[in-house]
């Protein structure tokens, strides 16, 4: 499980590699609109498995602010992060998402009626039956909850994160859940998706796009969710 200097490690591996660069900086702007566009309509936002986020800062948003991820993490990004401007604005709880009931413990402990939950690059680390309880806690919990986040899938996903899925792993965080799961689990908590946009067709309309594109990705279908950003809102609880 990636956490702290781990973190770190998977991450340096990917850059010596030079893997998964175009992917993340698409997912980061497209997460980026999603949130600033949410934003004006929340009260609060979590930032599930944060990692070395700093999205708060960047866009400026004043909202009450909450990252969490795993303990170890928590405690190195406590130090790291504490020169940053507005570091003092974020507070950040060290937890295991796999543990839904403390999620929703850490839910309950603050009434924000409008929250949005940021779960960015964490989903394909779980289990499915573990992002069906996470997604069952934030659907579950009193007032209005959007989620945004982003997974991918199909044929062309596994041959691309083929070597990313190969370096993760190594060091002992696979992927487990990809987007027809993600899209199950959603469904079941009774999330209803507000959007669904595709990294590749993003990046494709951009003036320079990164992506590179096979050309048999014309001819075979599915290029388009080798990586998406989902967003959904479950049903306001009284
Ligand atoms: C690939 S990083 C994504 C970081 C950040 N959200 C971003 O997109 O830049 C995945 C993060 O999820 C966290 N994570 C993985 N499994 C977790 C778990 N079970 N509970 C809490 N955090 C977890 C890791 O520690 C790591 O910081």
């Amino acid at each position: 499980m990636l956490a702290g200097e781990g973190g770190l490690a998977v991450g340096r591996a990917l850059e010596r590699e030079g893997r998964a660069h175009e992917a993340i900086v698409a997912r980061t702007c497209v997460v980026d609109e999603f949130v600033a566009a949410a934003a004006r309509e929340v009260d609060a936002v979590y930032s599930f498995g944060a990692g070395l986020c700093t999205r708060r800062l960047r866009l400026g948003i004043e909202l009450p602010w909450t990252e969490v991820d795993l303990p170890a993490l928590v405690a190195w990004k406590n130090v790291a992060a504490a020169p940053l401007p507005g570091a003092d604005k974020v507070r950040r709880v060290g937890l295991d998402l796999r543990d839904a009931s403390a999620v929703s413990r850490l839910l309950a402990e603050r009434v924000e009626p409008r929250l949005l939950v940021v779960l960015e690059g964490v989903l394909v680390y779980l289990e499915e039956r573990e992002v069906v309880a996470l997604l069952t806690a934030l659907g579950a919990r009193v007032g209005s909850t959007r989620v945004v986040l982003d997974l991918g899938g199909g044929l062309w996903a596994s041959l691309f994160a083929r070597r990313t899925r190969t370096t993760v792993g190594a060091h002992g965080t696979p992927y487990r859940t990809s987007l027809r799961q993600g899209r199950k689990a959603l469904a079941k908590a009774g999330f209803e998706v507000l959007a669904d946009r595709s990294l590749v067709d993003w990046d494709a309309a951009t003036p320079a796009p990164r992506f590179y594109r096979p050309p048999s990705a014309w001819i075979v279908p599915g290029f388009a969710d080798v990586a998406r950003v989902l967003e959904a809102r479950a049903p306001r609880r009284p």
